[in-house]
């Protein structure tokens, strides 16, 4: 057998694990005959883990890899009326406690965020968490210094992002790119990936997600992003992995205030065709 284990007692040739692989890596004749590797299939296989995950038998399973996978229990999943809570209860958080985030806390939701899908299941983006105020302080102080160069260069994204004022903010003691927040998570991905920037934000959406449930604030931040992805001496300060880019990054820390009521959106832009 390639890269799957059949348990020939346990399976019923139904042919469900062949139906669920993405690249059609699994071959049977349905009833007839078990499931087999296709030629070149363990190659292929990008360990999604549908195959063992939909047997309900339990009769294959994925060769090198962790065995202990829990079960599905759709009766805990939170109905229509918890989820508005969670999808319109968050807010983007810009004013924070001078408390560091509990790393303990923080772990649990970047290991729970990390099951977000990826392309290709390639999970190729890193996690970096700063939680030093000097350090974060020094990284915030090259994100001014690009934008001191924009509006010294007359840059057009000078005026359109307003830097004159954020400049200003900062020389009088308030940060507007990373809003004295106590830690910054930073998404890195291989400079030659094409979808790091997807994956990473796939990654943020749902780690928001989880930290505002636990009590943990959070906002892009998009001036500093804005800022790594141009100013080398911020890259340079980041000491990513070689090879490796920001891709995204997201203020972190306990919320100072606490919103009473949900504030509408414009209307959906939505248009169904058929
Ligand atoms: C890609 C992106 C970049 C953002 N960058 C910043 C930022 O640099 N600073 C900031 O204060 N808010 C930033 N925001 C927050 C948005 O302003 C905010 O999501 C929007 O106003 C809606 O408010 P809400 O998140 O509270 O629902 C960013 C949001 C996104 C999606």
């Amino acid at each position: 057998m390639g890269f799957i284990t059949i348990d020939e007692n346990l399976c019923q040739k139904d042919g469900l694990c062949a139906m669920v692989c993405p690249y059609r890596l699994i071959a049977l004749e349905v009833g007839k005959t078990f499931p087999q590797t296709v030629p070149g299939g363990k190659e292929r296989c990008i360990q999604c883990g549908h195959c063992q995950a939909v047997c309900p038998h339990g009769a294959l399973s994925l060769q090198g890899i962790k065995h202990d996978w829990p079960f599905f229990d759709p009766g805990q999943l939170p109905d229509l009326d918890q989820l508005t809570q969670l999808i319109r209860g968050r807010r983007s958080i810009r004013a924070y406690k001078e408390k560091r985030v509990d790393r303990d806390l923080l772990q649990r939701c970047i290991d729970l965020a990390h099951f977000a899908p990826t392309a290709r299941n390639s999970q190729q983006i890193g996690w970096l968490v700063i939680d030093s105020k000097t350090e974060l302080r020094r990284l915030t102080e090259h994100a001014i210094d690009w934008m001191r160069h924009l509006q010294a260069s007359q840059d057009p994204m000078a005026e359109h992002y307003g830097v004159q004022g954020l400049i200003r903010a900062w020389e009088n003691g308030y940060d507007g790119i990373l809003r004295h927040a106590p830690a910054l998570v930073v998404m890195h991905g291989p400079a030659g990936y094409r979808l790091a920037q997807m994956d990473s934000t796939i990654y943020l959406t749902t780690f928001e997600l989880i930290a505002f449930s636990q009590g943990i604030g959070t906002c892009w931040a998009g001036f500093f992003q804005m800022a790594a992805s141009s100013w080398p001496p911020l890259q340079a300060a980041l000491h990513l992995p070689e090879g490796h880019g920001l891709t995204a990054a997201m203020m972190v820390g306990y919320p100072r205030l606490k919103y009473q009521l949900l504030p509408p959106r414009k209307e959906t832009q939505i248009t169904w065709r058929s």
